[in-house]
């Protein structure tokens, strides 16, 4: 991970993939991460990409790639993001029958291990993994579809990780996604939030340029 906390993270999904070297050239490799969402029709009724496009993204940027596993059984896929470039591997809790070692799986591979939770999964139940895990993903959508509205609700799962990690002095950063956009990142951020993942507010906008510029000042401030 070569930015530092806070950061923005576009996410390719919201992107126009006819034009996609155009469309991630305003992701900053010193400060920026590309979040790659992959769904699998199964674990979310939507359908993405797999390791070829993240392969083609890895390309395009010298950004850390974030790669969301939107899949059941995701520690079959593991080694195959690693090797289309993955940096960042997140699984989802809910997806995962043996958690720790699907998060053991991701770091030996050497991309750093990420653990998604689903709004209606308790903190409680992502709690007793939060010292194997590099990233703490907080949906605050429903996953599946990009451009939804943000559930300010989640914020107390971003607290608690936030005030645990200080606690037991651990080390991890806090991911929120969806409906992240200038104002609801400034509310995730009061929370504790490190990691912003926006994919309308930026690749939707008017002047996706302009619109990450927003963010990372949303963030910053
Ligand atoms: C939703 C995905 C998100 C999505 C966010 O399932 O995990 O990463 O791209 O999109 P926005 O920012 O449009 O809510
Ligand atoms: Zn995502």
């Amino acid at each position: 991970m070569t930015a530092l906390p806070p950061i923005a993270a576009p996410s390719m999904l919201s992107a126009d993939f006819s034009r996609l070297g155009e469309e991630l050239a305003i992701v900053e490799g010193d400060r920026d991460w590309l979040h790659c969402d992959v769904m699998d029709h199964h674990f979310v009724p939507n359908l993405t990409f797999g390791p070829l496009l993240v392969a083609a993204a890895r390309k395009l940027t010298t950004a850390c790639l974030d790669v969301h596993l939107m899949v059941e059984r995701p520690w079959l896929m593991v080694d195959a993001f690693r090797e289309a470039g993955a940096d960042v591997i997140t699984v989802h809790l809910e997806a995962c029958r043996e958690t720790r070692e699907v998060l053991r799986q991701i770091r030996a591979t050497g991309a750093k291990a990420g653990l998604a939770v689903k709004p209606g999964t308790p903190y409680a139940a992502a709690a007793p993994y939060l010292s194997d895990l590099d990233l703490f993903l907080v949906m605050t959508v429903e996953p599946g579809f990009g451009g939804q509205e943000f559930m300010p609700e989640m914020m107390e799962k971003v607290s608690q990780a936030r005030d645990e990690r200080t606690r037991k002095r651990l080390d991890f950063v806090i991911e929120v996604d969806g409906g992240i956009a200038d104002a609801t990142a400034r509310v995730a951020r009061a929370a504790g939030a490190d990691v912003f993942v926006a994919g309308h507010a930026v690749f939707r906008a008017a002047d996706p340029r302009v619109a990450l510029a927003g963010l990372r000042a949303a963030i910053a401030g």
